[in-house]
């Protein structure tokens, strides 16, 4: 599985021959400006939550590219209004198989609205199942017990958390998350796009290792192999 980062929480993974985009946000993005938005492809766009810092190329990403969106209910019914009908709707604890792998909708703790202020369900994150891999992507959530469940239902190879803290876990909270997981591989996201969430890396990598953790920040439009 190819992770691919466009900075803050929008990457892609390449599964099973398909590429699935999460959290879709790029021109929002200063420090994503060398990404080319015309370039990025999807057969799938997977949406953890309605906050413009997830969704701000949802619309025209969909639009252009025509992958199949996987969201809530209510973030499917928002962009029906928008002119994009190619939805599937989940929510928390659902799963479904779709031709790469299967999906379940996971509980994040946070709050979930769209740009126009559209009540937007709750925020969640994403168990994937696929090509005989499990990888966890939290979205955005503080660190709960939840976690510890997940660890115990599932054996994850990697997780995609965020690191920045101020809306979400820090790197120290993110760090136990991990061990909640029983997952020693953590891709960092939401981190260093705002002033609120300016990471020290050094001090990010150093709380992980403590936790016997790996920490990989990868560089925007960088890739790393899951
Ligand atoms: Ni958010
Ligand atoms: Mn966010």
């Amino acid at each position: 599985m190819v992770f691919k980062f466009y900075g803050h929480s929008c990457f892609s993974l390449e599964v099973s021959g398909k590429t699935l985009l999460f959290d879709p946000f790029i021109r929002g993005n200063e420090l994503a400006k060398d990404i080319d938005i015309q370039l990025v492809q999807a057969d799938y766009i997977l949406v953890s939550h309605g906050h413009e810092d997830h969704t701000g190329d949802l619309v025209f990403l969909a639009e252009k590219t025509k992958a199949l969106v996987i969201a809530s209910w209510e973030i499917c019914s928002w962009l029906q209004k928008q002119g994009i009908t190619n939805c599937h709707p989940l929510n928390i604890g659902g799963k479904k198989v779709f031709e790469f792998g299967k999906v379940t909708m996971t509980f994040a703790a946070h709050s979930s609205s769209l740009g126009d202020g559209t009540y937007a369900g709750i925020a969640a994150g994403f168990m994937l199942e696929a090509e005989g891999k499990t990888v966890y992507y939290s979205g955005d959530t503080g660190i709960n017990s939840d976690m510890k469940l997940l660890g115990d239902r599932y054996s994850i190879d990697c997780a995609l958390l965020p690191i920045g803290g101020n809306f979400t876990m820090d790197a120290e909270d993110a760090a136990l998350a991990a061990n909640y997981l029983k997952c020693d591989k953590v891709i960092g996201l939401h981190y260093d796009t705002f002033g609120y969430i300016v990471v020290n890396q050094e001090e990010a990598m150093k709380m992980f290792r403590e936790r016997n953790v790996e920490l990989n920040l990868v560089k925007i439009g960088g890739t790393t192999v899951i």
